[in-house]
């Protein structure tokens, strides 16, 4: 009887694993273009149609324009601060990756003011601005911020006083605080914080903390409104097209199983009645069925994981695709060297031994959580 109980109990957890695993996503990502970075909540494009309750957090929306190769970009408009174009969204860190649509980034950085804007600068750096004759910085190694710069002056981004006093032949042009990142240091630098000079030449990158969907993204759901929410609440859906597909397999299964099995144990319990003496030697010589496991991850198998690119990174550190500095699963920055394998579909890479990790127990992207096999399958 032991036995019968057991297996409606595992039985019941089946049922109700599946009716958990049911609440799904219903805002399919948009994209601009062709241009394969996927805008997701809390992002929006403006001007595209979209299902009910699929719009994207105030503050958070992009206009589409097309860049010189005709590709769509994403624009992210601030105020006071002028447009920038979206290289890259890491939705997990909540950081968005910019860069100037008119190549001279120093120049929309002296301008931002991210007051009334719901994005924040990683780490803020006091910059003196020195106009000097380009006689002067030729041969010193110092780093210059060519776009400001003209014929006779070059420009140079220092956030040492002492370079900014030792430099008699220059004019300081102004003092301002620059949003930086750690690792985009440019030209020669001290340590972390002290850059002698910069050509101020990576991208800006922001971070957002609200609305926090870290914790949703870190366990492969995406965020979005409640749709039963009259107050616009967030919540965490999740994607389990694959997973549900594998319960219905593993639910017939387990039926197969689970009733020839009650059938079975209570013969066995009527035999062990009928036959009292020998029901202990009985039931020793009776294998119990093994217990229902949970189902599996649906992953890939390495022949397939074999078959996607693997680039190894060069000194640019260039990435092909909509790819960030930062591999999205380990958060670790990408050095020169590194073997990176990009996913067909989407074209999102990530460090090799990382992502096949991954690709073993997970059959879609970690980033967008399109799956290789089936690209822009709407959710
Ligand atoms: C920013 O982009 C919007 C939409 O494309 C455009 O209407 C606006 O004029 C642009 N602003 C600037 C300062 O370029
Ligand atoms: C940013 O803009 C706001 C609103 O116009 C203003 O009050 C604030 O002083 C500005 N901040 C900077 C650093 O310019
Ligand atoms: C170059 O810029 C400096 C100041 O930045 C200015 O004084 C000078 O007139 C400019 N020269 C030319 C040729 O535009
Ligand atoms: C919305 O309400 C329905 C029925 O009341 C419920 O089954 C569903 O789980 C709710 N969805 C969310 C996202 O709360």
């Amino acid at each position: 009887m032991e036995l019968v109980i057991k297996i409606i109990l595992s039985f019941t957890f089946i049922l109700s694993t599946h009716q958990i695993q049911a609440q799904k996503n219903h805002c399919p990502p948009q994209y601009c273009g062709t241009n394969p970075l996927p805008i997701r909540f809390p992002f929006t494009l403006q001007g595209q149609q979209q299902p009910q309750n699929c719009g994207g957090y105030p503050g958070f929306s992009f206009t589409c324009s097309g860049d010189i190769e005709g590709r769509g970009v994403p624009l992210l408009t601030l105020p006071y601060s002028g447009n920038f174009s979206v290289r890259y969204i890491n939705y997990l860190m909540q950081e968005i990756q910019l860069y100037d649509p008119d190549g001279c980034l120093p120049q929309k950085l002296m301008a931002l003011n991210l007051t009334s804007s719901p994005f924040e600068a990683m780490y803020m750096d006091e910059f003196v601005f020195l106009s000097c004759p380009r006689a002067a910085v030729a041969g010193t190694g110092l780093a210059t911020v060519d776009c400001l710069g003209n014929a006779t002056s070059a420009v140079v981004a220092t956030t040492s006083g002492t370079l900014a006093g030792s430099m008699s032949m220059c004019t300081t042009m102004f003092k301002l605080p620059i949003p930086v990142s750690w690792d985009d240091g440019g030209g020669g630098g001290g340590g972390s914080g002290d850059w002698l000079s910069s050509d101020l030449g990576g991208d800006l990158r922001l971070t957002w903390s609200f609305p926090d969907c870290k914790g949703c993204e870190a366990r492969g759901g995406v965020c979005g409104y409640d749709r039963n929410s009259t107050v616009g609440g967030i919540t965490c859906y999740f994607h389990h097209e694959k997973g549900k597909r594998g319960l219905e397999v593993f639910k017939i299964i387990a039926l197969s199983i689970v009733i020839p099995a009650i059938l079975c144990s209570i013969c066995i319990s009527c035999f062990t009645c009928i036959v009292e003496r020998r029901a202990a030697r009985n039931r020793a010589a009776t294998v119990a069925p093994p217990p229902p496991q949970p189902p599996a991850m649906v992953g890939l198998d390495e022949s397939t994981i074999e078959s996607y690119k693997k680039v190894v990174l060069g000194e640019s550190k260039r990435l092909p695709g909509p790819n960030g500095v930062t591999c999205p699963i380990c958060l670790v920055d990408y050095c020169p060297k590194d073997e990176l394998r990009c996913i067909p579909e989407c074209q999102h890479c990530f460090h090799s031994e990382c992502v096949d990790e991954w690709l073993r127990l997970n059959s879609s992207c970690p980033l967008c959580r399109n799956s290789p096999s089936h690209p822009l399958e709407a959710v």
